[in-house]
């Protein structure tokens, strides 16, 4: 009995009951997964070494951040190297993309534009002119004649992705997709995909200046470690292979207020500034702001130094800015915050040869970070001439060799003294 019922069921889908027979892994074909590679070095780094065929990658991130001018750049390189590339545009008109092209200097053979909403004469065309690779451009304005809701729900988002992994899967095409996020990064669109999709890199990056971070937040065909870092420019994006020297450029020497935090970015080491200002509060609430870390970490950071250093922050307007638009997510820049304060307090600079490392406990200690060699290793590598860790981390053998003065210190109050003593 049972087996009838399995033979009718299989009938009912002829097309994938091929493609769902079993195959032995030891005969599969490795080169099946050879990697396209891009020319920006930066792409093929967060996709975690080039383009998988037959992948589905999301790329979410603010409206304006640059996703179109990434995937155009990108589509560009595709149909140079590998084949025609099908670019769907839901948001703008073909000649839109025209004039963004001849911007980027992208000459567009093989590149096939195409401004369409509605997925099922997409799966169509694509179906016909069978392209090496697909950018639809975004998920939400996309929509199936047979789901009831508008674009942008997510039911509608939803099966359109899985539309599209259809069209991917099996085919060796590589898809891209696009999907807005709002702030808050709660909205339907992307979030409800990313469990659908291979991968999802997000675009970064302060809409008003130029750094531009492709971060990984999920790969199945890599490290979700790596980031790609651009700098949006008339002409597109262009790859920033050593992004400490450009945040480092106009490092003030003799300033107060200002101190330089070595952060990772995966596995990479990049070296930023970060400024401080303190100012007397005129009246009511002394005001605390933040601009690329976290304002719950400067007023941690803040009570720390009025509790454990002694310095009188209790009527003083504190406003914290992280140089070039940068984003630091991790607690190895407290000791670069707390000092770019106490400089501004003080009003005394801070040898602009100096980096810091340490993430502040609540009791004033300085605490060991993660990869402290690595930071070093690149703050030496950029003529940097000394470097306050903590000191716990001054004997790892990791660090013997490094050409610069490590300073270690156990707490926030030692680490000051030694970046003025
Ligand atoms: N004519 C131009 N010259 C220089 N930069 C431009 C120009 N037009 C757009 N841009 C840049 O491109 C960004 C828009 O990028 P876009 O790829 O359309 O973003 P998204 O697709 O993420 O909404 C703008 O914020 C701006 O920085
Ligand atoms: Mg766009």
């Amino acid at each position: 009995m049972e087996s009838i019922e399995e033979e009718s069921r299989v009938a009912s889908r002829p097309s994938s009951s091929l493609r769902l027979a079993p195959v032995s892994l030891a005969r599969l074909d490795p080169g099946r997964l050879t990697r396209w590679l891009l020319e920006s070095a930066e792409f093929n780094r967060a996709l975690g070494g080039g383009i998988v065929p037959g992948s589905l990658v999301l790329i979410g991130g603010d409206p304006g951040i640059g996703k179109s001018t990434l995937l155009l750049q990108m589509s560009g390189n595709v149909a140079a190297s590998y084949g025609t590339i099908l670019y769907v545009s839901g948001e703008e008109s073909v000649d839109q993309l025209k004039l963004r092209a001849d911007r980027l200097g992208i000459n567009g053979q093989n590149l096939l534009v195409l401004a369409e909403t509605c997925l099922d004469d997409v799966l169509t065309q694509i179906e016909t002119l069978a392209p090496a690779a697909v950018v639809i451009d975004s998920i939400q304005t996309m929509y199936l004649q047979a789901v009831p809701s508008a674009p942008g729900s997510v039911s509608q988002v939803k099966e359109c992705a899985l539309a599209l992994l259809g069209a991917a899967k099996g085919t060796g095409r590589p898809i891209f997709v696009v999907g807005h996020v709002t702030k808050d990064g709660a909205i339907a669109g992307p979030r409800a995909l990313e469990h659908i999709v291979d991968t999802v890199l997000y675009l970064e990056g302060e809409r008003f200046q130029s750094f531009r971070i492709l971060r990984a937040v999920k790969n199945r065909f890599g490290s979700t470690n790596e980031v790609g870092v651009f700098e949006m420019r008339a002409e597109g994006l262009a790859d920033v292979t050593n992004p400490s020297e450009i945040l480092l450029e106009e490092l003030p020497a003799g300033a107060d207020g200002s101190a330089v935090a070595v952060t990772l970015e995966g596995t990479r080491p990049i070296l930023v500034e970060v400024q401080a200002l303190t100012t007397t509060t005129n009246f009511g609430l002394p005001r605390r702001t933040a601009t690329g870390v976290d304002l719950n970490r400067v007023l941690l950071l803040s009570a720390v130094l009025s509790k454990r250093v002694g310095l009188a922050l209790g009527n003083q307007d504190i406003y914290v800015n992280v140089v070039g638009g940068f984003r630091i997510n991790e607690p190895a820049a407290d000791l670069a915050i707390a000092t770019a304060i106490a400089s501004s307090m003080r009003e005394r600079p801070v040898d602009p040869k100096l980096a810091l490392i340490g993430e502040v406990g609540l009791s004033g200690e300085l605490r060991r970070v993660r990869d402290v060699d690595r930071r070093v290793f690149e703050a030496a590598s950029l003529g940097f001439s000394r470097c306050v860790i903590p000191r716990s981390s001054v004997r790892d053998r990791s660090l013997a060799r490094m050409e610069l003065e490590l300073i270690g210190a156990d707490s926030l109050a030692e680490a000051l003294q030694r970046v003025w003593g």
